[in-house]
């Protein structure tokens, strides 16, 4: 099984990402957890270079072919092999963060990033996505808020430094794509209480497996 988890900056995948796996290691599956971009020893220095806020001139071109590399190299080395052996593969972020990000967000033709990410999957999809939803304004708060307080590095802030309407894109970008792919996407109301939202996604999750 192959899940994903999206959303804005501040929207809480991480901790929701420890949740699930907790939940299915408790009931026997084996999980492995990764990460777009840096889930592999080569994409953690692509990860550098697009993190970094001193790249204000990363070119919006260059950015989504290094995502774009990253991500080939992430299915080729952890995440097929990974679903090959009969493990659940769980992602913090996956294409339809660059649908959103470099698309919605950076205007990049949809059509020419779909065809970019067909290239680098292998046939790989996710089976379940959950979207991590809340307004931008809280997400922004609280990513500031763990930068500020040290528990995410500085040095990757490129993203959090783009303005309100940046992340009100990335927004309704995502929201538009669960839309349209209502079989694959749950919306799950990320301004609640962290437990709350970790409540919600297993529920989900229970569901969808018993199907
Ligand atoms: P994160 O690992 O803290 O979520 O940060 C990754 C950043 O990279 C986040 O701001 C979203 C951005 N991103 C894209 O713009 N396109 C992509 O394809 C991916 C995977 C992430």
């Amino acid at each position: 099984m192959f899940i994903t988890l999206e959303g804005i900056e501040g929207s809480g995948k991480t901790t929701q990402m420890a949740t699930i796996s907790r939940f299915l290691e408790g009931s026997g599956h084996a999980c492995v957890l990764t990460k777009e971009p840096g889930g592999t020893p080569i994409g953690e220095k692509i990860r550098a270079i697009l993190l970094d806020p001193e790249h204000r001139q990363l070119d919006a071109m260059a950015e989504l072919l290094l995502y774009t590399a990253d991500r080939a190299q992430h299915v080729s080395q952890q995440i097929k092999p990974a679903l090959d052996a009969g493990k659940t593969v769980i992602c913090d972020r996956f294409y339809d963060s660059t649908i959103v990000y470099q698309g919605a967000a950076r205007g990049i033709n949809a059509g020419v990033i779909r065809e970019l990410n067909r290239l680098v999957l292998y046939n790989v999809a996710p089976d379940i996505t959950f979207l991590l939803d809340l307004p931008p304004e809280v997400g922004l708060s609280r990513a500031w808020n763990e930068i500020r307080s040290g528990g995410r590095d500085d040095s990757e802030s490129r993203f959090e430094r783009e303005k309100l309407l940046f992340h009100e894109k990335v927004r309704q970008g995502y929201l538009q794509l669960a839309a349209a792919e209502p079989q694959r996407f749950r919306i799950i109301d990320a301004s609640m209480p962290a437990r709350d939202v970790g409540k919600a996604i297993i529920s989900e999750l229970q569901q969808f497996m018993e199907t």
